[in-house]
């Protein structure tokens, strides 16, 4: 494509390093796409002629098509996917094929592909989410009410209910949705047109070509557009930290499938066995999503370190972009595939979630808000459960069947409770179902906030 200048070959090494077609060609698509609606700009403006362009149109769609039948060769020696299609082209129909660049250099070309390609699979990635929050809406609202420990620091906290759990996680992939729709808004403008960098002194019709492609508007800087990879660096971290919500899913769903926890069964279909131990039955998935997690951070620092000591404007660095991007894309739509699968199968164990969070312990603030109700100020109803709590351990007497009233007089009705649902027999905060009935702040555990929470996400997902 440079003959011109240069008298010799490039050497194969060089050809090695520099091509990008083996990773690339998945471009191809919206390369071809953006190559009609350029030559289509080239009409308007007088360059081509109604035969010549409709010799490119028809000429590209049959390269697109022979792309997609497996039947076209890629070569190396042309580097990428943009040289390949053109070079295929002017082979097909001739001269006219050697008028498409005119007006466009590959660094708005690429830029160009890419924005199209990622607006394209945020799409997938964005009904991946959606997938994986029903699977969890549907295990929520099966197991709404079903008590089970919280941790912080992985000690037994208070009781929550599975449902609220999982909402918890339904959450997060929101947040995850919004983010990439919130790039996939930013992303969507074309930088066709912009050129090598400065434009060109033959002016197509940028904005006609940013409609033909769907495009909300276009860049408004040439230098800037065609070395942007910032939406590139966006997805890969909305991505990013989409994974680390599935890893943390994951390390919870470990612990639950563990003897141990013993919350939930995984199916057999998506967990593994041991080549030696027969009775082992391993929750491969959930590790493999956390472990992969670790590639999605790898490629949110190989972009950013691309691209951080770049001058402006388009290096070739910028190239390296691909990988890391494609990888993202590939690894987060499996693991979303496989997860809201897994999640869909699993079954909890509602005698054990409640078995665990049958300790008494776990309401010792229900307590301590039970002496607040009689007028104790909180710091002190604190350090009088915590002496309950050190006699309790000590004697080796749970909590709700210790003499409170003979640990501190405070545990006696003061007949001037704050409000009149407390009962008078502080032993009575121990009943987990009425402990869990009473969290009815907006944002609480009571089993009415969570199946109304399911309401809401249902209709929200609908
Ligand atoms: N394959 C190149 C890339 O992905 C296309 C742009 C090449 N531009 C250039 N000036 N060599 O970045």
């Amino acid at each position: 494509m440079w003959k011109g200048r240069f008298a010799q070959q490039t050497a194969d090494l060089v050809q090695q390093i520099g091509e990008s077609i083996s990773f690339d060609w998945r471009l191809y698509r919206h390369d071809i796409r953006g190559s009609i609606a350029h030559a289509r700009a080239q009409l308007t403006a007088g360059l081509l002629t109604q035969e010549e362009f409709e010799a490119i149109e028809k000429g590209l769609k049959e390269v697109e098509g022979r792309i997609e039948r497996d039947e076209f060769e890629f070569s190396t020696e042309l580097e990428d996917v943009h040289m390949n299609i053109e070079s295929a082209l002017t082979e097909a129909i001739g001269p006219a094929g050697a008028k498409l660049h005119t007006a466009r250099s590959r660094n708005d070309q690429v830029a160009t592909d890419t924005r199209l390609y990622c607006r394209a699979e945020i799409d997938i990635l964005a009904a991946g989410i959606r997938d994986l929050q029903k699977a969890l809406l549907a295990q929520a609202k099966t197991n709404a009410d079903v008590i089970l420990p919280a941790y912080t620091h992985l000690q037994r906290g208070q009781p929550v209910t599975v449902g609220h759990h999982l909402l918890a996680y339904v959450e997060m992939l929101e947040r995850d949705h919004s983010r990439l729709l919130d790039c996939q808004k930013r992303l969507n403008l074309s930088p066709l047109g912009s050129g090598a960098l400065a434009g060109s002194t033959i002016n197509l019709d940028r904005e006609a070509v940013a409609e033909e492609l769907g495009f909300a508007g276009v860049t408004r800087n040439s230098m800037d557009a065609v070395s942007d990879r910032d939406y590139i660096a966006e997805l890969i971290f909305a991505i990013s930290l989409c994974g680390v919500h599935l890893s943390r899913l994951s390390e919870d769903l470990i612990l639950w499938c563990s003897s141990e926890f013993g919350f939930v069964i995984l199916s057999d279909a998506h967990t593994t066995g041991s080549s030696l131990m027969p009775q082992k039955k391993n929750p491969d998935v959930c590790e493999l999503t956390r472990g992969k997690t670790g590639r999605l951070l790898g490629n949110l620092t190989s972009i950013l370190v691309a691209i951080k000591g770049l001058p402006l404007t388009y290096n070739r660095d910028l190239q390296e972009d691909k990988e890391p991007l494609f990888d993202s894309i590939d690894t987060l739509k499996l693991t979303l595939a496989v997860n809201a699968e897994m999640i869909a199968a699993m079954q909890i164990r509602p005698e054990r979630c409640r078995q665990a969070a049958s300790d008494p312990m776990l309401l010792a603030t229900d307590l301590a808000d039970w002496l607040v109700l009689q007028g104790v100020p909180f710091r002190h109803a604190h350090e009088l459960v915590g002496k309950a709590v050190a006699k309790a351990v000590e004697s080796d007497t749970p909590l709700d069947q210790l003499d409170l009233a003979a640990v501190d007089p405070a545990f006696t009705a003061s007949g001037k409770a704050l409000r009149d649902d407390v009962p008078e027999n502080p032993s009575e905060v121990f009943n987990l179902d009425r402990a869990l009935a009473a969290r009815t702040n907006p944002g609480a555990p009571s089993p009415v906030n969570v199946s109304a929470e399911v309401t809401r996400w249902e209709q929200r997902l609908a």
